[in-house]
């Protein structure tokens, strides 16, 4: 087998649409610019990176909670949280060609007029002096078009945990160290987006706020930083297209004492995948003053009182799956014949098993629906009797399916079937009863891309 490793954004796009994944938004209108609607296999792989994610916050630790916030809260949150005033980008206009362009990133976006240079670069670019753009997107409460009905779509999930932290308190019966954990949609109105789903205005996040005393701040900023970088690891991502990069003064958020990012090389460079910040009390002194409101830890036993310091670890889910998507595409030539194969954790990959008669007669068929049947009381199967059998193992690899139960003449002696692996491609036989077993058992077991090799 000779592989090859030739990753490009544009192949990823292609695939995806070519298979399901992501479609371009409103694409019968002309397009909605980065705007992105998820297929059928796009879903169910953004399920699973979301179930991983839940996975690592909910089971497999008991200081985590979960939430479910509203997208549209009170307009004082925003004053409260600063991002009225600070969440903006140093904008400019090119009086040329009348695009707009982050002044803080010239570099990385293209001339309007000579799509090859960047902006400012050719002699036509007329571009204005940088102004403060606010990415909070606009929306109003009832029919009343007014300024008392101004509001805003969330621009982070973040927010929505502050604004119920004294319910975990009080209902909950949490004392810090304790972890408030959401996924949801945010908002941005991104002057520059593109790169596919990498930026775009409407994303989700997933994001947890850990409430520590002010004294472990430092303690916990390192666990999570520890413990973040591990979760991508254990899904597969190769140990070097992932880094921690720690920012500098200048870069950090208007509430963060200190940040890094998760970042991950993806075809268009080294990008962030996630920021872990420690927030300090910035957010709870904040709602404290704008609500009126204690938002405080009070020891009932020792009467001991502080506001908790934060440290949030808050990741995009589309995000991770492109980078998911981008760690796992390789082009192999197998006995001369080209296949394209996305090498996904099996725990991610949005169908586990397909299982496939190898003709359509004799039988087969209807064994092939009792072992499928079977199967999908266990995991994400699909059936898939059309074309040639090649042709239908391509596919499947395409969509990242790990595993191909094939049903032969002798299935229909013996009860056994061919158990294909995507990676190495080999088949083993297996009585019918007990795969799905067998299948639960090896989704249990670690696993290493073959592209780390
Ligand atoms: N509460 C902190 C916060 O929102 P952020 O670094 O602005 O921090 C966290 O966002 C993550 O959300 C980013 O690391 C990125 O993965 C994702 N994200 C942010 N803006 C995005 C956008 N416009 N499109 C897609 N994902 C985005």
């Amino acid at each position: 087998m000779r592989r090859v490793d030739v990753v490009t954004m544009d192949k990823i796009v292609s695939l995806c649409k070519r298979r399901g994944f992501v479609f371009p938004s409103s694409e019968i209108y002309g397009g909605l610019g980065s705007s992105y609607d998820y297929g059928h296999y796009g879903v169910l792989l953004k399920n699973n990176v979301k179930d991983q994610w839940w996975r690592a916050m909910l089971r497999e630790r008991d200081d985590i909670v979960a939430l479910d916030s509203a997208i549209i809260q009170h307009p004082e949150t925003w004053r409260a949280s600063g991002h009225v005033a600070s969440f903006t980008d140093p904008l400019v206009d090119c009086r040329t060609c009348k695009l707009r362009f982050r002044a803080d990133k010239l570099e990385d976006a293209q001339c309007g007029r000579k799509p090859s240079k960047h902006p400012g670069e050719t002699p036509e670019c007329d571009l204005t002096e940088a102004r403060d753009f606010n990415l909070l997107f606009e929306t109003t409460i009832g029919p009343v078009k007014d300024e008392g009905s101004v509001a805003f779509l969330r621009p982070e999930t973040a927010q929505g945990i502050f604004l119920n932290f004294r319910h975990y308190l009080q209902f909950a019966r949490k004392k810090p160290p304790f972890g408030i954990a959401q996924i949801g949609k945010s908002f941005r109105n991104e002057i520059t987006t593109g790169n596919f789903i990498f930026r775009t205005r409407e994303f989700e996040q997933m994001e947890m706020e850990y409430f520590v005393p002010p004294a472990e701040a430092e303690k916990w900023f390192t666990h999570w930083l520890d413990e973040r970088r591990g979760w991508y690891l254990k899904l597969g991502i190769r140990d070097d297209h992932l880094r921690l990069r720690p920012h500098d003064h200048e870069e950090l958020s208007h509430y963060s004492s200190a940040t890094s990012d998760v970042e991950y090389l993806f075809p268009i460079g080294w990008q962030e995948l996630e920021g872990i910040a420690n927030r300090g009390d910035f957010d709870l002194t904040q709602h404290a003053k704008h609500s009126g409101q204690k938002l405080e830890y009070v020891d009932t036993a020792s009467g001991e009182r502080y506001i908790p310091h934060v440290i949030e670890p808050a990741a995009g889910v589309d995000r991770c799956v492109l980078a998911f998507l981008a760690d796992a595409y390789e082009e192999d030539e197998i006995e001369g014949e080209q296949r394209t194969v996305l090498r996904l954790h099996p725990l991610l990959a949005p169908v586990k098993v397909a299982v496939l008669p190898l003709v359509r007669r004799d039988g087969q068929p209807e064994l092939a629906r009792e072992a499928y049947e079977q199967l999908r009381g266990h995991v994400q199967a699909e059936y898939d009797e059309g074309g040639a059998i090649g042709r239908r193992y391509r596919r499947q690899d395409e969509i990242g399916t790990p595993w191909a139960v094939t049903i032969d003449g002798q299935s229909l002696e013996d009860r056994t079937v061919t158990l294909r692996d995507r990676d190495s491609l080999k088949q083993v036989r297996l009585p019918i009863d007990g795969l799905g077993e067998e299948l639960a058992r090896r989704l249990r077991e670690p696993w290493q891309s073959p592209k780390q090799d």
